[in-house]
């Protein structure tokens, strides 16, 4: 049994339990506690998407208002700059102007790991781009992105859970797989998107997929299973040079026509 169906058979009070204390048959418990998952699972698919809109809203605010504040703050500043000015005033302006470009820089980061400027502007196929790219940066790992830019013109529940998606893949190969070869495939075909990332990394264990304190790969499966697609998880299996041969993630989504 999976996580959510641990919850839902920890959660107090439910119609389930109270049919069992009412003497109630067990086919009506059963059917009872499907609907209580059933309604676990929409409450998880409504709560990412409310994440996923607030988080959206904060980027916008971030981006469009301090971020425009502290850009006027930095013209401001360089009006200010006179020749007359007195050695020690014009270092402090200067310190001031680093100040605000690191500022300016921050709120750029953290917009963007809040949300994906490209994911908005440019569409999902940018969006991975720079995934891939800060990625192989950042960790020293080689990382191939295998896409097609007309492919992943898509709507936006499926581009960002494409894109989230590969993100959770590929913040836990650089936190798990001590991996040096990372694959992306995110391909159309056939009325379905067809995602796989797959490593050479340690590879993922049976165990691994039950963590009780772990939820990146619960809310991969939660996000895949809102848009009726399928996922499949498995280590050992992407043929890699580590001693685990590695991970691969396979997720199909089926497309709205
Ligand atoms: N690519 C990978 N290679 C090897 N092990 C992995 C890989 N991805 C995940 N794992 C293992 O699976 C476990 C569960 O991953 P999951 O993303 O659910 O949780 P987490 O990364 O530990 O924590 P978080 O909740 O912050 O995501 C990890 O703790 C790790 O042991
Ligand atoms: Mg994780």
């Amino acid at each position: 049994m999976d996580k959510l169906g641990k919850l839902a058979r920890r959660r107090p009070k439910t119609a389930g339990e109270r049919s069992r204390r009412n003497g109630q048959a067990p086919g009506r418990r059963a059917t009872d506690r499907a609907i209580s998952y059933e309604q676990l699972r929409d409450l998880s698919a409504a709560l990412q998407t409310i994440r996923e809109e607030e988080r959206a809203h904060i980027a916008r605010e971030l981006h469009d208002d301090l971020g425009q504040l502290l850009a006027t703050l930095r013209v401001d500043l360089s009006l200010l700059q006179q020749p007359a000015a007195s050695p020690q005033a014009t270092r402090q302006m200067r310190s001031m102007d680093k100040l605000l470009q690191r500022a300016i820089t921050s709120l750029r980061r953290i917009a963007t790991n809040l949300r994906p400027h490209a994911l908005d502007e440019g569409g999902l196929y940018y969006a991975l781009q720079t995934l891939r790219q800060e990625f192989a940066q950042r960790h020293g790992i080689a990382c191939q992105l295998d896409a097609h830019e007309h492919e992943l013109i898509l709507d936006d529940r499926y581009s960002t859970a494409a894109f989230r998606i590969v993100q959770e893949s590929l913040t836990n190969i650089a936190r798990h797989a001590h991996a040096s070869r990372v694959h992306i495939s995110v391909r159309r075909r056939d009325g379905r998107l067809h995602l796989q990332i797959e490593d050479n990394g340690r590879g993922i264990s049976p165990d691994d997929l039950n963590k009780a304190h772990s939820f990146g790969l619960l809310g991969m499966r939660e996000r895949v299973w809102a848009l009726d697609g399928e996922i499949d998880i498995q280590g050992g299996a992407a043929g890699g040079d580590g001693n685990g041969g590695g991970t691969r993630i396979t997720v199909e989504l089926p497309l709205p026509p």
